[in-house]
């Protein structure tokens, strides 16, 4: 099992974000200037680990739909064309400089995946998407997510594979 803390809801006024930075610009600024009024307002959940008061690691959750164009083979099986395919979009996910490559990272994936396996008892969706940034393709890959376009940037996997997927980040 993980030796991480448990992830906690982002709370803006109690949690620095000030000193994180995971390598990609794009997704520091977000958590500094945007998570907390998204929050606020409804747009996105977002998690953190926390070290001290400090954010460490953090996943951003949101719901969404795509095209059948835009989604693998697995995940538009059986679905009508008429509608669009709903999901959860995995927005964020980023681990501070200091704690990559321990093991963090997995352990944000896990609660980020149950989350949405949680939420799709209550709401219908089909499949958890992510656009990886900043060459985090290969993590994803790496848990059984799929790719959707050439460059490998956008990627999902089935709701019907999450339990799996949660059980093999589990360590
Ligand atoms: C990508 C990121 C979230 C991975 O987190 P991490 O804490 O470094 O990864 P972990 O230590 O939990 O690694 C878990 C597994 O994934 C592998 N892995 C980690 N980063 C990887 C990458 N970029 N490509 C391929 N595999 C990767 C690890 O080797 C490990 O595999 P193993 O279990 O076989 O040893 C983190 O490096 C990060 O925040 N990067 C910058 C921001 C980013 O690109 N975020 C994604 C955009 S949505």
């Amino acid at each position: 099992m993980s030796t991480w803390p448990g992830l906690v809801a982002f709370a803006p006024d109690h949690h620095r974000t000030d000193r994180f930075r995971c390598g990609v610009e794009q997704l520091d600024v977000w958590l500094r200037a945007y998570a907390g009024q998204s929050q606020r307002r409804d747009a996105a959940r977002t998690f953190v680990v926390l070290e001290e008061d400090r954010v460490i690691a953090y996943c951003t959750l949101v719901a969404s739909e795509i095209d059948h164009g835009g989604a693998t083979s697995e995940v538009r099986r059986g679905l009508s064309r008429h509608f669009p395919i709903p999901v959860c979009l995995l927005a964020r996910l980023a681990v501070d400089e200091r704690h990559q490559r321990t093991g963090l990272g997995r352990h944000v994936l896990r609660h980020a995946l149950g989350r949405a396996l949680q939420a799709a008892t209550e709401v219908g969706m089909r499949a958890v998407v992510v656009d990886a940034l900043g060459g985090a393709s290969g993590f994803y890959r790496r848990f059984g997510f799929a790719p959707v376009d050439a460059d490998g940037t956008t990627l999902m996997i089935t709701v019907a594979h999450l339990a799996a997927v949660i059980g093999q980040t589990d360590g």
